[in-house]
């Protein structure tokens, strides 16, 4: 039996009228309702805005398409009024949730800035129970002061163990791939240290601007929206040694381990040509839109193996990958031979989802090589409708699995690297384009796919 059906869920989403909640959150969840692993459930959306049931319904389903098991759906779907400041409101909401289960998720749809007093409120009126957890969105602070400040705050009023920072990279299909292909598969595990890896190159770029989120992203920019959270997460998972057991504690502890000992070698930042001009942006705004880095382990295992980090927007496709490129010496016999190539190992993470390595292999009839793709296709294998991201995320939360969200102490690491790296001037580059100013940042080699 489906473990999540036999508990009952009452799911409060804080920011409730938001773009994540009505692109994500209510999608994710009527999908987990069609395919029934819901159970009995209530979800209850809050904002400011003074709102009916009926009201907030159709607000948050716009993003349904199909709409086969909605109207079933939506009947589960309450709204609370709520200002994240006013004490008076937390009363309501817990009026409104009489007679919801108890079984509670509470998820911090909004900025880190009202981490503090919504963590407060539930607290003060006792809305966090035995059985709930509560749910913080990314970014979790905007520096390490602030990640500290919050981590202590929260601390205070809840254990660890119901505290759930997300980072949705974590929960996509082909990133929890990455663990099990490395941590069950001995002709992989091995391979992976400075004895065998040349460099390794973690990529998410994007082909699009900052659409509607101009304001929010003007105050962060590309170090501390992705860099921060979804480059370092996949650098620590790359990085990481094989935990004593694949249980929360463990796979933290090692990822922890990595995070510390990072080293930025190098950073470029650039901005897009009409970043400036976008809705919500400061018209002489310095913040950057790409972020490239070279990094170090500086541990056994990875002693002097340079990490490539790149995220950007308006470049030329959307797509993300952790590409490994291994060391030709070693087996010189037709290393450097027409057709030979470095083998590689590829995790691709969207739009394409599926696992590679690349070798040299023989040409017919002559005795030459050519590079040949050994390939897992996710979508070949499991059909294209595997969990999304913010599927798996919530399947997770409501059992109670830790795995995929980010502890307090990486958090913490991961803005102790932010706050220590240089911060270059941005260059501008043209949308659509890779800028010229990183297509020499990898010593010997490309960034892997950014221009095809
Ligand atoms: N959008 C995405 O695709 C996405 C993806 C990954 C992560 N995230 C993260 O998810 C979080 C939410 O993002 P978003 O794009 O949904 O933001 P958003 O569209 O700006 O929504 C913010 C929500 O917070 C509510 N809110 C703001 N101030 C409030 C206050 N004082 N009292 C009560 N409610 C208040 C707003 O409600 P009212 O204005 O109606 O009161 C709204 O529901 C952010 O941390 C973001 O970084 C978003």
């Amino acid at each position: 039996m489906n473990e999540m059906k036999t508990k009952n869920l009452s799911f409060v989403i804080l920011g409730g009228t938001g773009d994540l909640a009505k692109k994500k959150l209510i999608p994710s969840l009527f999908k987990l309702y069609r395919s029934d692993e819901l159970g009995q459930f209530d979800v209850i959306g809050t904002s400011r805005k003074a709102l009916s049931d009926s009201e907030y319904i159709r607000r948050v389903g716009t993003n349904i398409n199909d709409q086969e098991g909605w109207d079933d759906f939506r009947r589960n779907i309450h709204f609370a009024k709520l200002n994240f400041y006013d004490s008076g409101d937390y009363r309501g909401l817990k009026e409104e949730m009489l007679g919801c289960s108890d079984n509670r998720l509470f998820y911090l749809a909004t900025l880190p800035q009202h981490f503090d007093v919504i963590t407060d409120n539930l607290a003060k009126h006792e809305l966090v129970n035995e059985r709930s957890k509560v749910l913080y969105e990314k970014p979790f602070g905007d520096d390490l002061s602030s990640a500290q400040e919050l981590n202590d705050s929260i601390g205070d009023l809840f254990p660890e163990n119901k505290i759930y920072r997300i980072d949705h990279y974590l929960d996509k299909e082909l990133v929890g791939n990455l663990s099990i292909i490395r941590f069950s598969n001995s002709i992989v595990e091995p391979l992976l240290s400075s004895d065998f890896v040349d460099h390794v190159q973690i990529i998410a770029s994007e082909d699009f601007g900052v659409e509607e989120r101009g304001e929010f992203y003007d105050n962060y920019g590309a170090v501390k929206d992705f860099f921060q959270s979804h480059l370092l997460q996949l650098l620590s998972l790359v990085g990481m040694d094989s935990p004593d057991q694949l249980d929360a504690r463990c796979i933290r502890d090692e990822k922890v381990k990595v995070l510390r000992n990072v080293k930025i070698q190098n950073t470029r930042l650039g901005q897009y040509r009409g970043y400036k001009e976008e809705t919500g942006v400061a018209g002489d705004s310095e913040t950057e839109t790409l972020v490239a880095v070279e990094a170090e382990i500086n541990n056994s295992r990875w002693d002097d193996v340079p990490f490539y980090l790149i995220s950007g927007k308006n470049l030329v496709k959307k797509y993300a990958q952790i590409y490994i490129q291994f060391d030709q010496s070693g087996h010189e016999t037709m290393v450097g031979e027409d057709g030979t190539v470095p083998n590689t190992f590829v995790t691709s993470i969207q739009p394409d989802r599926g696992i590679y390595f690349t070798i040299n292999t023989k040409v017919p009839g002559r005795i030459e090589t050519e590079p040949a793709k050994m390939e897992f296709c996710h979508a070949c294998h499991h059909g294209p409708n595997t969990p999304s991201a913010y599927e798996n995320l919530l399947v997770q939360a409501i059992s109670g699995d830790q795995r995929s969200f980010v502890r307090y102490d990486e958090i913490e690491e991961q803005w102790k690297i932010v706050d220590g790296m240089d911060t270059p001037d941005p260059f501008i580059y043209e949308p659509g384009k890779v800028p010229g100013e990183i297509s020499d940042f990898i010593s010997g080699s490309d960034w892997h796919g950014l221009e095809d």
